[in-house]
């Protein structure tokens, strides 16, 4: 039996106050959490959900620069529209803050003076790049360089985006200040660092002792972190933009980014609740679970508790439910790349359908592993699922209900063993749901509350009441009596994951809302009870519609291409003789067409000024009517040797150019000319 808690105190990663919000992050961090938030509340627990932007860190300020703003203009517009977002979606916070607000400042600022306080820091001097134009250390993202490894000579100080590898900005090769544009020179700076070797027998008695329940992912990150030991890590850097540090020696520095940001989520609460935060934070009665990304695992796992510890009044979390990263359309999610599917667009686009996208989006979870969202599957669960099983057993419950007994619940007669048999599958969804929910497998929850919208279909189609309103009244009212009360299970059972759909539901069966104790009870709706009015509670959607998202994720691709193409390095030289060597011709074509069997190759009959001559060449899938080129002319190789493709003789070479994409185009000539012309 694991511990019983007096309250849930529920966090989720800040997300960066530099770009919108995408469909990763609500599948990753928001919808998991904010399903285990309502789900929690409805339980009857006491629930603080916290979220919040976090708005220091590099990437802020080069964006600023880069717009010639400020970073402060940066981080309202995008706080703004992050917030927005979810709560269009329904994340239900009980507070959306930020790290630039006062409280956070002064908060994050004592507790880094009181760990300074305690000792609990180490002074370390090094060497950092100094730009002496700009008066400014320079951060690795600042300096760009040739490159060690490719020689791309525009290679950032921390990453070389030609080649991939990270660097460091001392590997650089005629480093530059991308402030002043003047080679830095390298300057002693002093830092405070969290000795992190000094915590380590701890965290892994907690973490790998104690927390063996703990996903396995996350599990398994944490250990190989611990099994190749801990360094001090810097809590302080060399920038404006942050939190000063407050102590001697701390002018021109503020906190790094990674120690004010987790510092967000107990500010956010105090600003909440500015007389009643402790009992948050401090009581061991508390129990607090950080949903988060993988690649914020070693923070929230390792450096955040180490923090807390050090402090010393602080609980730690219980569970870092962590998940994966969710793909788009088979690729990584790139913000820089705009590979993404936005959530302020989606929103705009797909008015009132919100839960369609928790609901596909929960499905896709990536728990355990990377998991990949597609526009297709988007639409197969909405049509299969959601308006298919769901929407179609409330539907035809009301219905039925409106036709046969004017709206109103009818009275339950004697119950067959069908009935009952399906009464106690119903009554085994909550157990399920609950298991899978108190354990983070959000994907498994969702499946198993669909389930009773299933068990409910199937008892309608079982059940035909729409036959025994021929012959049996009282069972007809019997089936649609126990129908409603599926429904009215359906509200509470979807209200997690779906709370669009659950308050519509619970419209459509005009009752207030009923917390999950509840759950599997068959009395919840009495006889005689109006109903409210029903609507559908999903809609179809249509090809076109999807079609229309695929095309702007391929004209995104297609941009990214054009602005990513490289021409290929040049060949060796060679000399005029190779040259006159090749024969290049310019034909009329006589005939064109697919050659049968073979998707990629056309069939060219030309003129070549002296007969016809049959050449094949690999175009098909960029012609995809061939017979329009008759007529037109092409340039082709005339003496390369002959050979047999697919039992044709192809006689030649027909010229075309490879575009940024891969796409082939063929080349012609800018006037008309003699078929047989040489090309000189
Ligand atoms: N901003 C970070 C990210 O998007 C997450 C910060 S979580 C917090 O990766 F704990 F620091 F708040
Ligand atoms: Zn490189």
């Amino acid at each position: 039996m694991s511990k019983q808690f007096k309250r849930t105190l529920i966090t989720s990663a800040l997300p960066y106050a530099n770009g919108p919000v995408h469909i990763g992050h609500l599948a990753g961090v928001y919808v998991p959490a904010d399903i285990y938030a309502r789900y929690s509340r409805l339980k009857g627990k006491e629930v603080l959900f916290i979220g919040g932007s976090d708005e220091h860190g590099i990437p802020i300020t080069i964006k600023a620069r880069n717009e010639g703003v400020t970073p402060q203009d940066i981080v309202d517009r995008y706080h703004a529209l992050i917030k927005d977002s979810f709560e269009r979606f329904g994340i239900s916070f009980d507070v959306y803050s930020r790290t630039t607000s006062e409280i956070h400042k002064k908060t994050a600022s004592d507790f880094f003076k009181t760990l300074y306080e305690k000792g609990e820091f180490i002074e370390q001097t090094s060497e950092q790049y100094f730009d002496e134009e700009a008066q400014q250390f320079l951060a690795d993202r600042y300096i760009t360089g040739e490159c060690p490894h490719c020689h791309n000579e525009k290679a950032y100080g921390d990453q070389c985006e030609q080649c991939g590898t990270s660097l460091s900005a001392t590997d650089l090769i005629n480093p530059k200040s991308t402030l002043s544009g003047s080679a830095p020179v390298m300057k002693a700076t002093k830092h405070w660092y969290l000795p992190l070797d000094q915590h380590e027998s701890w965290l892994r008695q907690w973490i790998l002792e104690d927390h063996k329940e703990w996903k396995s992912n996350v599990y398994g990150q944490c250990k190989s972190w611990l099994d190749l030991g801990l360094q001090p890590r810097a809590v302080s850097r060399d920038l404006d933009w942050g939190v000063p540090v407050p102590v001697e020696g701390g002018e021109g520095k503020v906190l790094y980014v990674w120690f004010d940001a987790p510092i967000g989520y107990i500010s956010n609460t105090k600003e909440l609740l500015p007389n009643d935060w402790e009992k948050w934070w401090k009581d061991e009665e508390t129990k607090l679970v950080h949903f988060i990304g993988k690649d914020n695992i070693v923070f929230h796992c390792i450096v955040f508790p180490a923090m807390l510890k050090a402090e010393g009044s602080f609980i730690l979390p219980e569970n870092v439910p962590a998940n994966e990263f969710l793909n788009l359309e088979g690729d990584k999610i790139s913000t820089s790349r705009n590979w993404a599917v936005w959530l302020h667009e989606y929103l705009d686009e797909f008015p009132g359908k919100e839960d369609v996208l928790r609901y596909t989006l929960t499905a896709n979870a990536p728990e355990t592993k990377d998991n990949d969202f597609t526009w297709r599957d988007f639409q197969a669960r909405n049509n299969n699922e959601l308006v298919a099983v769901l929407g179609n057993f409330i539907n035809r419950a009301l219905v039925l209900t409106q036709k046969y007994f004017n709206n109103s619940v009818p009275a339950v007669g004697e119950l067959t063993d069908y009935d009952r048999e399906t009464i106690a599958e119903v009554q085994k969804v909550k157990e399920a749901v609950e298991q899978n929910l108190e354990n983070y497998h959000f994907r498994e929850a969702q499946k198993e509350a669909m389930n009773l919208a299933r068990i409910g279909n199937k008892y309608l189609a079982d059940t035909e009441p729409w036959k025994t309103a021929k012959t049996d009244m009282s069972r007809t009212a019997t089936i649609l009596n126990l129908s409603l009360q599926m429904v009215a299970n359906l509200a509470i059972v979807c209200e997690p994951f779906l709370p669009f759909s659950a308050k519509k539901i619970y419209s459509f069966i005009n009752t207030d809302k009923f917390d999950w104790e509840q759950l599997g009870n068959f009395n919840l709706l009495p006889e005689g009870h109006e109903l409210g009015k029903a609507e559908l509670l999903f809609e179809k959607i249509e090809d076109e519609v999807i079609e229309k998202q695929v095309q702007k994720l391929l004209d995104t691709k297609k941009a990214n291409e054009e602005k990513e193409y490289k021409a290929k390095p040049i060949k060796e030289n060679i000399v005029f003789d190779d040259f006159t060597k090749l024969d290049i011709r310019v034909g009329t074509v006589l005939e064109c067409e697919k050659v049968p069997k073979a998707d990629k190759l056309l069939r060219f009959l030309l003129d070549d000024g002296i007969g016809k001559r049959t050449i094949l060449s690999g175009i098909a899938a960029y012609y995809p009517n061939p017979e329009e080129l008759v007529g037109k002319q092409v340039c082709f190789i005339a003496n390369l040797e002959p050979r047999k493709l697919r039992g044709i003789m192809s006689e030649g070479m027909i010229l075309s150019a490879e575009n940024a994409d891969g796409t082939l185009s063929l080349i012609q000539t800018s006037k008309e000319v003699k078929p047989g012309s040489q090309v000189n």
